[in-house]
């Protein structure tokens, strides 16, 4: 599964990014208002930091206008997708934009049918929002699921993207669903790596270790 983040932190993009874990990020315009910079200068500095897909989102609502946005940020950088809401102008301008051989990432997608629309459309990312749809008293995992079997039914080869992560239970769920990727908060991201008995067992070996007085270097 590829692992995005989900940020327009670009020191902690660059952390992270140093792992060797990140294959692409993802904004929206709460992260982009967040960083307190202009948009286009944000998105070309986290396209040259990660090489993968790095998705930036129109704030338009008509369709010709999300066609005008997409194109100005595609032309950003080669490694940008376009992230469209999931309206039905939305998916107009997907497939325009996919014509054209433009990535869209159809973000905003809380049911099967939305993501059966989006792929029909040709997006190259469907993101359910399984975090804000386990607030709303729903199955946000269960919905990657749904769609993974859709998309294999039909042989639709949109990646599913797990989008609102919010603990490392949602990445396992979406993981065992078989999403293609999840983007994932930066602190969400910092917790994949952590175990209790991890953290103890390293201690005993490191102790056991420091009894027999042997250095390996
Ligand atoms: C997806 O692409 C969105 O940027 C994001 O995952 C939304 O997450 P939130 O529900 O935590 O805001």
């Amino acid at each position: 599964m590829q692992i995005f983040l989900d940020s327009t932190d670009t020191k902690q993009i660059r952390e992270l990014a140093a792992t060797g874990l990140v294959d692409g990020v993802t904004t929206n315009p709460s992260l982009i208002a967040k960083a307190g910079r202009p948009m286009l200068e944000v998105i070309a500095e986290i396209c040259d930091i990660v090489e993968g897909p790095i998705s930036a989102e129109s704030v338009a609502t008509d369709h010709k206008t999300m066609i005008e946005e997409g194109k100005k940020l595609a032309a950003v950088a080669s490694n940008v997708v376009v992230k469209l809401p999931l309206t039905k102008d939305g998916l107009i301008a997907c497939a325009e934009l996919a014509r054209e051989g433009i990535n869209v990432n159809v973000t905003l997608c809380f049911s099967a049918v939305q993501a059966l629309l989006a792929a029909k459309a040709g997006a190259a990312y469907i993101s359910p929002f399984i975090g804000r749809l386990d607030d709303h008293g729903a199955d946000g995992v269960g919905l990657i699921g749904d769609i993974r079997q859709i998309y294999d039914n039909y042989g639709y080869d949109t990646e599913i993207l797990a989008a609102s992560i919010r603990t490392a239970e949602h990445v396992r769920g979406s993981a065992l669903a078989g999403a293609d990727c999840a983007t994932i908060p930066p602190d969400v991201f910092a917790t994949l790596f952590k175990h209790p008995l991890t953290d103890k067992g390293l201690d005993q070996f490191l102790s056991d270790w420091a009894k027999t007085g042997q250095s390996i270097l």
